[in-house]
């Protein structure tokens, strides 16, 4: 089923008889996945009250175009970005006539104008406007700009004819808003993806990390939202900026990976462990800065709790995915490894070609499941990740290993 999950929908409402619809519109919107945020015009606020919609939104209504307090929050502009679909139901004949002649004399209109979302109305009026030539023509030149229209359905009106021009229902409405995006594989299961070095602190002003870029695990939890998945990256520190729709929870340590990652377990459907812990850590972390002293200092180092082992050994475990990078015989390394750390699939990287891995922007790998593998061709680490997350799709249905 189409469904809208990581999808922000900006739902106008003009002022007809049909806003009574919005209010349950919000729900199926939010029933298939979306976060929904509310525009009313002026008219609409005559059928129906901004409260109803913020309860159901969880948002704040936008009813001004100049508010110095909504500015504030979140302006005309942050709108007309946030939004992934600009939905307007019910889209009156005056609404129809102001997009069509490109206005913006109020915030829904200006909204239209700013956003590179697509548009899609549900008209709802009288017959006889729907059916005049002048709602014809603007409905006619803004489906030639690549409005999208749902309805009208044809019935009993409001106003006690009977003809075209009924909104549409809500849950029509919303399956026409999902079926404009990509069905995902992954839709609404919740993915938690662990991703960057770790940093394991000797004193206040020094740690041992490494190299990781978190490159990887990103593109995984990109390739994640984009497969519809509700998505949490536990990161460790890198220079990338989490993608939309991605929770981004940053960590320094591998202790504190693990914490936030077995906090998160309960709700967590598919485990995908990217990140490059580190194996040791100091076995104790100095108070004050150590200070330059002798010639040689040996440093006494802990074992790190191993993450992915720990998750793939809880109790209801997720379907986890392991990394494995390797310099030689990497194939029977990674499924020696996949079987020791008890995991549903390993993705394996052969790291003696420093063309790929930690901080390239490329990748080839092999990934293993319990019966099967797939050789992945040297490509984008944003093309390996789609196709590890299809992969994950399509393992994760057949069901997890035992
Ligand atoms: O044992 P090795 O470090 O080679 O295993 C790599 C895999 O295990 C990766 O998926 C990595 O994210 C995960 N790992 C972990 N916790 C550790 C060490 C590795 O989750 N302490």
């Amino acid at each position: 089923m189409a469904h809208l999950f990581n999808r922000n929908v900006l739902l106008g409402v003009s002022g007809g008889i049909a806003a009574y619809k919005s209010a349950e519109l919000v729900r199926q919107l939010q029933g298939r996945g979306a976060s929904v945020r509310v525009i009313m015009t002026l008219g609409a606020r005559e059928f129906i009250t901004p409260l109803t919609l913020q309860a159901l939104s969880g948002h704040p209504v936008h009813t001004q175009l100049l508010d110095t307090d909504a500015e504030q929050g979140m302006g005309h502009i942050e709108l007309a970005r946030w939004a992934d679909l600009l939905l307007v139901a019910p889209a009156t004949a005056d609404l129809i006539a102001r997009l069509s002649a490109g206005r913006a004399d109020d915030l829904l209109t200006t909204a239209a104008l700013a956003t590179t979302a697509p548009l899609m109305l549900a008209p709802a009026m009288n017959q006889q406007m729907w059916q005049d030539p002048a709602t014809i023509a603007n409905i006619t030149q803004l489906s030639a700009r690549g409005a999208h229209i749902v309805g009208p359905a044809v019935g009993q009106q409001a106003c006690g004819d009977v003809g075209p021009g009924r909104m549409e229902e809500p849950p029509v409405i919303a399956d026409a808003a999902a079926s404009l995006f990509e069905s995902g594989l992954l839709a609404g299961k919740r993915v938690i993806i662990t991703a960057g070095p770790t940093r394991e602190a000797l004193d206040p002003v020094r740690y041992i990390s490494n190299h990781s870029s978190g490159k990887m695990g990103y593109a995984l939890a990109q390739a994640a939202v984009d497969a519809g998945a509700i998505t949490t990256l536990v990161s460790g520190p890198v220079n990338l900026a989490p993608p939309k729709h991605v929770q981004c929870l940053p960590v320094q340590s591998a202790t504190e990976m693990l914490e936030k990652c077995l906090a998160l377990l309960p709700e967590c459907d598919i485990f995908i462990a990217c990140a490059a812990v580190a194996d040791y850590r100091p076995a104790t972390i100095e108070q004050q800065k150590i200070k330059k002293g002798p010639e040689q200092v040996i440093l006494q180092l802990a074992r790190n709790p191993d993450i992915v082992a720990a998750v793939a050994a809880s109790e209801n475990s997720p379907f986890t995915v392991g990394f494995a990078a390797e310099t030689n015989d990497v194939l029977s390394y990674a499924r020696d490894k996949m079987q020791g750390k008890g995991l549903d699939m390993i993705v394996a990287n052969d790291v003696s070609d420093l063309s790929i891995g930690f901080n390239s922007d490329h990748n080839e790998a092999t990934v293993l499941w319990r019966d099967g593998e797939q050789v992945l061709a040297r490509s984008g680490k944003s093309a390996i990740a789609r196709q590890i997350v299809e992969l994950i799709g399509a393992i994760n249905k057949v069901g997890k290993c035992v």
